[in-house]
């Protein structure tokens, strides 16, 4: 497998509660776009798009659900799937997932696929898609464009950095918009879950990162990170307002190509916390929300690299880094573990491919 900045890490499978929660939110609004999308009726398949699917455990269920609410409007239509993803994510745990007896593609006539190419980028040919979903993956920024000197999240970048990150974050959603509006078929739908932020730019996550960030600190001053390495640590994503989301569906070219058909703003509950209050179980919360953390931040906090004694320098110290600052971090939530709260704030909508003769 290969790591990098934006990639999920190999735990992210069994440590990713809260995105399950965010989709959750989701669902009716596929459940609609399913039931208003036109569907083939010349004997082709349904073409669905999955876009960021990391290792797909979060795809099933939707997807299940355009296979039986498709069919419930044309039994037995065959339904083609494509998850795709950057090339560092973890495939293999993908196909994995794909293959398990009762996942979605071991209906008849359900086929699923992958791609590995960014979502900022074309994936299918003109025309070809019916239904595209995408779930907690468009806040992921194609790339950094400054980094974050004494922070390693969006909400903490000030100034000049702060507007850079809001820039690549417009120009992100527009290429996706773009692209997205070439490949789907006249009538067919978008729908989109993504990481969002209140107007004064809180995600939920604050209270977390600020413990993050302090955990670094101290590696720092144990001498296990650099000052330097610590200033180029950004985690790639803008958690975008409402408005950074809709504006673009609502006025300038994309509202040529798109209907806007249905919206929400939501504030996710806490899965961890929430069994936590339940259960009393401080250690496990703890080790349960630093294991999330890493496995959907820490391929880019802590990028590896195959070729020993690259980057980080003998792997060994790099290995220290990584236990220290988990076990660190496991500490600080231990002791705070209110703070360690997380309440994702997410953008819900849906739209529809209008039927414009002018494509791009
Ligand atoms: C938090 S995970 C969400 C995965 C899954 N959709 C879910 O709901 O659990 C975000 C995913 O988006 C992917 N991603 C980030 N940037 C991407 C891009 N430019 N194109 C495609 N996928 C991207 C990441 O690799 C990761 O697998």
């Amino acid at each position: 497998m290969r790591s990098g900045p934006g990639v999920m890490g190999s735990g992210y499978g069994r440590h990713s509660a809260a995105q399950h929660v965010g989709i959750g939110t989701a669902l009716g609004m596929l459940d609609r776009a399913v039931a208003a999308l036109p569907l083939p009726d010349d004997g082709r398949a349904l073409r669905v798009a999955d876009l960021g699917c990391a290792s797909g455990g979060n795809a099933l269920e939707p997807m299940a659900r355009v296979v039986a609410g498709a069919r419930g409007r044309a039994p037995g239509i065959a339904v083609a799937v494509t998850h795709t993803d950057i090339r560092g994510n973890d495939f293999n745990a993908l196909v994995e997932t794909l293959a398990a007896p009762d996942a979605y593609p071991a209906a008849p006539g359900v086929f699923a696929y992958a791609e590995a190419r960014s979502f900022f980028s074309p994936l299918f040919p003109p025309g070809e898609l019916h239904l595209a979903w995408s779930s907690i993956a468009v806040h992921w920024l194609s790339h950094v464009p400054q980094p974050i000197p004494d922070h390693v999240y969006c909400s903490g970048a000030t100034g000049a950095v702060r507007e850079a990150l809001r820039e690549r974050s417009a120009a992100d959603w527009r290429d996706f918009l773009r692209h997205r509006a070439v490949e789907l078929a006249p009538g067919g739908r978008l729908v989109v879950v993504g990481g969002a932020a209140t107007d004064e730019g809180a995600s939920g996550a604050e209270g977390l990162f600020g413990m993050v960030v302090e955990e670094l600190r101290a590696r720092i001053e144990d001498g296990q990170l650099s000052s330097d390495r610590f200033a180029a640590m950004t985690v790639p994503t803008w958690n975008r307002t409402s408005a950074e989301f809709l504006d673009p569906l609502r006025r300038g070219p994309a509202s040529d190509w798109y209907r806007l058909e249905e919206e929400a703003f939501a504030v996710l509950p806490d899965p961890l916390h929430d069994r936590y209050g339940r259960d009393g179980d401080l250690d496990a919360y703890a080790r349960e929300v630093t294991a999330s953390f890493m496995a959907a931040f820490g391929p880019s906090l802590f990028p590896t690299t195959e070729a020993p004694g690259g980057a980080d320098g003998p792997s060994g110290a790099a290995d220290e880094l990584v236990r220290d600052f988990r076990s660190g971090l496991t500490a600080r939530i231990r002791a705070h573990p209110a703070d360690a709260r997380t309440n994702w704030r997410v953008q819900l909508l849906r739209a529809a491919r209008t039927d414009t003769p002018s494509r791009r």
